[in-house]
């Protein structure tokens, strides 16, 4: 098919794996998402196994390809993690990059082994780097002096060596959105490369025993979709790496972070990961060779362009509310606590109708709404759909980054289920949150306790 009747068709025919199947619903590797959307009367996440494993795959052959020295993937968790994930990982043996106690002790439960862990944060608590440290892992990406010398705390009572990468901020202005721009001028993140006290201070904590400096790591943003901006950054990074071994620091690692954007409406294009993993490679390659400094082990963190596009979810269409001249609402079953993005950076995502493919009633108008009380509670502004009705589904593209870690309990709603497809088949791999879920971890004081005869003791 040539690209231009894909465009025609919309995102989902651009994307692994959809096709219609002989009902006219929309099929997500042969399984049929209106009955999915079937099992439950909440939203439903739904991730593509096989897309999952063949992004990993992507980035993996493309590094050996591209890159005469060893590479490695650390998947960004924090853009969706549960246990099926974490098993999918270590499975594609792909690492994994997490920034907390509780990314942590997900990927310790999937058995990620701690070669196999990195971990970031602005902020890392004692207790976070202790309990990092004592599974073994990989790298710590330092981001400040504080986490420094807190580090070198950690580590002498401990008695245990910890390898450490530091956070570089190369001051790159990406184009994305600015909350998810993290290596611009001001941003919270990583040391300035203008912090001449670096090699002083890094020479005085390793020279005292257990931190041991491996190199650097620089992330420029998420959702970036030009290379450019990359060896923008490999640039800046090459200077301070020549910098570092002036000054006798011996860089053996360098970490790009992750970033690369993915498609969210129907005229975005695919990202193309063989084609950038070149382009970032060939960069680095002609850096170093410039700077006269041995090419480092190579690592990135991709997460967006990972499971972004591998994810979809999946609603009901409840009330609509017509609108003559004026907008023609259809609200649908979840919103903003199962999607934030939208609410969040004015995020702009693509759906169908799953149950009406092969519609030929002519498209109107509408607006997609959750069912939050928020106003700025809207999925899509605008999208074109055959007439709706109540039990319509409803399919959002590219939703498997960012939704599910972002999603909340707002209105006391239960977080959705998720589920893997495989061909033909799927596996629920995290329940639906259930009512009582909701109250799991409250506790009434005694003062506030209802002794009187309630109407729920009644009913038990
Ligand atoms: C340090 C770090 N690495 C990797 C990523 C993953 O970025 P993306 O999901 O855009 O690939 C992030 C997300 O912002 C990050 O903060």
């Amino acid at each position: 098919m040539k690209l231009q009747e894909k465009d025609e068709k919309g995102l989902w025919a651009k994307l692994k794996g959809y096709s219609i199947n002989e009902k006219g619903h929309l099929a997500l590797r042969g399984v049929d998402l209106v009955h999915l959307a079937s099992l439950s009367d909440r939203p439903l996440y739904v991730f593509d196994e096989l897309a999952l494993r063949e992004n990993l795959c992507l980035y993996k052959e493309a590094l050996k390809l591209f890159y005469p020295k060893p590479a490695s993937i650390f998947y960004a968790s924090k853009a969706f993690l549960n246990l099926a994930m974490g098993s999918l990982l270590k499975q594609e043996e792909v690492g994994i990059d997490v920034c907390s106690e509780g990314e942590l002790f997900i990927a310790q439960k999937a058995n990620i082994l701690p070669q196999d862990i990195i971990m970031h944060g602005n902020n890392k608590s004692e207790k976070e780097l202790t309990a990092a440290i004592k599974y073994g892992i990989k790298r710590i990406i330092v981001d400040n002096f504080d986490e420094l010398t807190l580090l070198e705390k950690v580590t002498s009572e401990l008695k245990r060596e910890c390898s450490v990468l530091l956070r570089i901020n190369p001051e790159v202005e990406v184009e994305t959105h600015k909350y998810i721009a993290t290596a611009v001028k001001e941003s919270k993140f990583g040391f300035y490369r203008d912090q001449n006290r670096i090699p002083e201070y890094l020479q005085k904590v390793c020279t005292r025993g257990f931190i041991k400096f491996k190199g650097i790591h620089f992330h420029l943003g998420s959702n970036i979709h030009k290379a450019s901006f990359y060896e923008e950054a490999i640039d800046k990074a090459g200077e301070y790496l020549a910098f570092l071994k002036d000054k006798g620091f011996c860089v053996e690692e360098l970490n790009i972070g992750g970033g690369l954007g993915i498609a969210y409406e129907d005229h975005d294009p695919v990202p193309d990961i063989h084609h950038f993993v070149k382009v970032l490679c060939e960069k680095l390659i002609l850096t170093c060779k410039k700077k006269n400094i041995d090419l480092p082990h190579l690592m990135l963190e991709p997460g967006r362009s990972i499971v972004g596009q591998a994810g979809c979810t999946l609603y009901n269409i409840g009330a609509i509310k017509e609108g003559g001249e004026a907008v023609h609402y259809a609200a649908v079953n979840g919103g903003m606590t199962d999607n934030l993005r939208i609410a969040l950076y004015q995020a702009k995502y693509t759906g169908v109708l799953a149950n009406k493919m092969t519609s030929s009633e002519k498209k109107r108008p509408y607006k997609i709404v959750g069912k939050c009380c928020e106003t700025g509670d809207v999925l899509i502004e605008n999208i074109q759909l055959p007439p709706c009705v109540a039990g319509d589904v409803f399919v959002v593209f590219s939703t498997g980054a960012y939704t599910h870690s972002l999603a909340s309990n707002y209105n006391k709603h239960p977080l959705p289920g998720i589920v893997f497809v495989r061909e033909g088949a799927y596996d629920y791999v995290s329940r639906e949150q259930s009512l009582e879920d909701l109250i799991s971890f409250d506790r009434i004081p005694p003062h506030l306790l209802d002794t009187s005869d309630t109407f729920l003791d009644k009913d038990e």
